[in-house]
């Protein structure tokens, strides 16, 4: 009998000698996605929260716009890529560096852009990450950036390393290693090798206490495969942690599956960039309930029943209008 991949491969054959086959296929498959149920994050009550001086004062998404598309981020990310190692076929760091410098000078200081980096970048400068979790770590230019900006943040990095990819070589745990090394990292790496999907549960199982400051999304880019990863990872995102995905505008299906385990979600403050060529968005999540009752000023704080009312209204308001 022939097996699964077999009559995969075969289909496909079929299809691309049938014409017009192909693009109904796309339209099936986009449909599909638009509409596939995506399996949830088991949230648990109890989730620890960043460790911060003033829980008083709150971060925003706005705040990491702001310092995402500052230019001290866009030079902080070109000094970082100038200490890794370039090798051939590895994507051009050279590139990526005078991306940021040709774009100042081209559009001078009112230029604001971001991507991956320079939001990993500000969101690792405010929360300053003590525990980092990283889904698609490649040749760890994203995981390098986090390294050099909270060089003893521990980083449990995930990848399946396989030989290729895209058409580039990746070179697996071991060059990652030396690249963290070489921007100062200190803290502890933990490098996971395999399917993210069957990997990130089985660790998180074997350490149950373990939860993250910051996470990174930016390994499977199918509409499961991405979701499956937030699914799995979420619920060990910190009160006050940030949870960042990549390529939201080169794959639309990311967008949606953000837009709908995110965006949605009150749980999250959210801020999407889909300006650039990639695209990038960041998340923060936020306290069950309001500070004033989780740090015990109930009695003092609590506002009057008839205006409490009216706050949650707006509050509800404000996110459908989104
Ligand atoms: C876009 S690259 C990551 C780039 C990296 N974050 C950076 O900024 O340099 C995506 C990576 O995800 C990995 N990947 C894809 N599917 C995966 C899966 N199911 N499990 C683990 N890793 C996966 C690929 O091997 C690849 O290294």
């Amino acid at each position: 009998m022939a097996s699964f991949a077999e009559v995969r491969r075969l289909t496909r054959r079929t299809v691309r000698q049938v014409p017009g086959a192909r693009p109904l296929v796309r339209q099936l498959r986009d449909g599909w996605n638009r509409v596939r149920p995506l399996p949830l994050p088991g949230y648990a009550a109890d989730t620890p929260a960043t460790d911060r001086s003033n829980p008083w004062v709150r971060l925003t998404a706005q705040t990491v716009a702001e310092a995402a598309t500052a230019h001290e981020s866009a030079s902080f990310v070109a000094d970082v890529l100038s200490r890794l190692t370039p090798c051939a076929g590895l994507g051009d760091l050279t590139e990526s560096r005078a991306f940021y410098r040709d774009a100042v000078l081209e559009f001078g200081r009112h230029w604001r852009y971001a991507d991956l980096l320079t939001t990993l970048r500000a969101a690792a400068s405010l929360i300053r990450p003590s525990s980092y979790l990283e889904i698609g770590v490649l040749r760890g230019r994203s995981a390098a950036v986090v390294a050099a900006s909270a060089p003893e943040c521990a980083i449990y990095g995930f990848d399946l390393w396989q030989p290729q990819f895209a058409g580039m070589p990746n070179p697996g745990p071991d060059f990652v290693r030396q690249e963290l090394c070489a921007v100062g990292h200190s803290g502890a790496t933990v490098l996971v090798s395999g399917d993210s999907h069957r990997t990130v549960p089985a660790f998180l199982r074997e350490h149950p206490d373990l939860y993250f400051d910051l996470v990174t999304i930016d390994g499977d880019k199918s509409v499961l495969g991405a979701a499956t990863d937030l699914a799995n990872t979420l619920p060990r995102l910190k009160v006050g942690g940030i949870v960042v995905s990549d390529d939201l505008a080169i794959f639309p299906p990311i967008m949606r599956v953000w837009e709908k385990m995110i965006r949605r979600d009150s749980r999250y403050s959210s801020w999407e960039f889909l300006d650039g060529e990639w695209g990038v968005a960041a998340a923060i999540r936020l306290p069950d309930q309001p500070e004033y009752v989780r740090l015990g000023r109930k009695q003092d704080a609590e506002p009057k029943r008839e205006e409490r009312r009216e706050t949650v209204r707006q509050g509800a308001l404000g996110r459908a209008d989104r």
